[in-house]
């Protein structure tokens, strides 16, 4: 596993190194909710994402924990912890990757990491949802010998934290 790739909570001084990092080298589509109107980073998307992570992670009463994923000293995406109500002790993971920092091992470190992070939590299972197209995680997935379940265009995964090393 790389050892050059960190977590560091998401604070109000990280989240502009965030977005600059969003802007260069990923599509606004792979790293927030969908925002009407012509594609591509515009101001009223630029200012969607700050108000996205404020709201999910930086307000009085946050409902994920974000953090920023740092290689070396460089800003290269985000991973999230998002705890899930009516599903016991269970935490919903979500990660992205600059473009240009894909396919080097970057994500491996990454769902390692989180992995620790939700269990040192209390958490007993991590929930991943993705995509059928989504090789890059359904090896990360098959690396921990776990089998996703696929409804429709739905990709799920349990991973038992108790388990998974
Ligand atoms: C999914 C994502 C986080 C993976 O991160 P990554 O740094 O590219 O992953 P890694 O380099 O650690 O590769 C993990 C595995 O996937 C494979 N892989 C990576 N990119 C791949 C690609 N485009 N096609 C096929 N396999 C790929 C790697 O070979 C590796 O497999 P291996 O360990 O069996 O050799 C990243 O691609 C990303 O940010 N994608 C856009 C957002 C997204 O899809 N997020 C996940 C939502 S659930």
């Amino acid at each position: 596993m790389r050892s050059d790739v960190t977590l560091r909570p998401l604070d109000e001084n990280r989240l502009l190194g965030l977005l600059n990092a969003a802007v260069a080298d990923a599509d606004p589509r792979e790293v927030m909710p969908p925002v009407a109107g012509p594609g591509g980073w515009t101001a009223e998307r630029k200012a969607a994402f700050l108000r996205f992570h404020h709201s999910r992670s930086l307000s009085a009463e946050p409902v994920e924990t974000t953090y920023v994923i740092v290689v070396g000293e460089t800003v290269v995406g985000a991973a999230r912890l998002c705890p899930l109500e009516d599903a016991g002790h269970a935490v919903e993971a979500g990660v992205w990757i600059g473009r240009s920092h894909r396919g080097s091992g970057v994500g491996g470190a990454v769902f390692r990491h989180l992995l620790a992070l939700a269990r040192t939590a209390g958490f007993a299972s991590l929930f991943v949802n993705t995509k059928p197209d989504n090789t890059a995680v359904h090896r990360l997935l098959a690396a921990l010998d776990i089998t996703p379940v696929r409804d429709g265009d739905a990709v799920t995964a349990w991973v038992d934290l108790a388990a998974a090393g």
